[in-house]
Parts: structure tokens; sequence; C-alpha cells
């Protein structure tokens, strides 16, 4: 990995949540747009899901938040958003533009049952709206918060990415993850199966 990019770290001293760990990174990035990985969200596509984002952001000039449906029940897991259809016929109807979005809504104040997968594409502009963003759900400094504010000053859209998604941020998400991905590995995905079918369930 070394020899295919730079890597360098900042550290949040202090967890008050997402928005102000992507804060902390205000001095390293700069004026450019940049990407936000979180990697409890584990997703496998045939083009990476970063990659769809990219290239959505270079058909809007403008911030791109993954997103894909989820049951209505689990809204309060995640961000949701409200949206309406982009008008760039090319897109396959996976791109939307983003008109609302809502931290961890209860499911009934939930405005649609597309959620945020921690994958995005922001513009700079994010660090002025993150230093004026107050602690919301969770008491927490929510990226979610900031994108909302920057809708006030620049478009922001959300791309239903082509690909699965695993919660890594569960045991059983982290589970999944681990025996699916294995299986698929040519290196290992032959020994393993071998060893699945001689265990005992
Ligand atoms: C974070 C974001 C949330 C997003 C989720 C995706 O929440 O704040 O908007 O839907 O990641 O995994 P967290 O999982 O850190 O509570």
């Amino acid at each position: 990995i070394s020899d295919l990019a730079q890597v360098a770290y900042v550290r949040q001293k202090e967890q008050l949540g997402l928005g102000h760990a992507v804060l902390m990174a205000k001095d390293l990035i700069g004026h450019e747009p940049f990407a936000v990985i979180l990697p409890d969200d584990v997703c496998v596509g045939v083009r990476p899901v970063i990659g769809q984002l990219i290239h959505a952001y270079h058909q809007t000039h403008a911030s791109v938040v993954a997103v894909m449906e989820v049951p209505h029940d689990e809204t309060s897991r995640y961000g949701v958003i409200a949206s309406e259809p982009s008008e760039d016929p090319l897109d396959h109807g996976r791109l939307h533009k983003v008109t609302r979005l809502v931290e961890k809504p209860d499911p009934d104040d939930a405005p649609s049952d597309l959620a945020i997968i921690g994958r995005y594409v922001l513009t700079p502009k994010i660090f002025d709206k993150l230093e004026q963003t107050q602690r919301g759900a969770g008491g927490e400094i929510q990226l979610t918060d900031a994108i909302q504010a920057l809708m006030e000053e620049q478009a922001v859209f959300a791309y239903e990415f082509e690909g699965v998604r695993y919660d890594a941020g569960t045991t059983m998400g982290w589970l999944e993850a681990s025996v699916e991905l294995a299986l698929l590995r040519p290196d290992l995905g032959e020994a393993f199966r071998a060893y699945l079918r001689g265990l005992q369930l």
C-alpha cells in the first residue's frame, strides 16, 4: 500500500463524533474535494463504491454521499435522506438530488428509506460548516448535520451504489463479511469452503 499512496494521519484526541473526526483533517486536505471512507462499512462491488462516487462527482461537481435502501424500521441506525430524481438520464436512476438529511431519525420521522452508507466525496466547504456544527444526535458533532448546512450554499447528491455492503460494525455483519469475502479469494476460497463443509453444523 505504501507504494500506491502517500499515507498521513491525524489523531482525533476527543471522541466528539464523525463530523469532528473529519474536521481534524482540515489542514491536511486544504482546498481540494476529498473522499471519506468509514471502514466499518465494508462495500464490495465490481467497481469500487468510492470510484462510483468520484464518477458522480465529475458529473455534478458537487458533494456526493453513498446511499442504499434499508428496512424502514432500521432508519434510526443511519443518516437518512429526502431527495428528488436528478435530471441526468445517463445515471440509470441511481443519482438523486438531496433535499434534506436527518441523522438517525425515528422510523416515524424518517424522510425515506434511503440510508447513508460510509462513503462520501465532499467539497472543502464542508469544513466551514463543520466548524459551526453543534452537537446533534447522540450528543455528537454529526457529519450529516454539516452536509445539511452545506446545502444552503451548494447542491448535494446521493448515489445508490452498485454492490453489496456488510455492516462490520456489528458482530454478525463482521462475521458475514469475513466468511463471504474469504470464500471469494482465489488463494483461500477452496480450502475455506472445504473447511466449512467439514464442520458439524
Ligand atoms: C455514521 C453516520 C451515518 C451513516 C452511518 C453509516 O453513523 O453518522 O449517517 O448512516 O455512519 O454506517 P455511525 O455508524 O458512526 O453511528
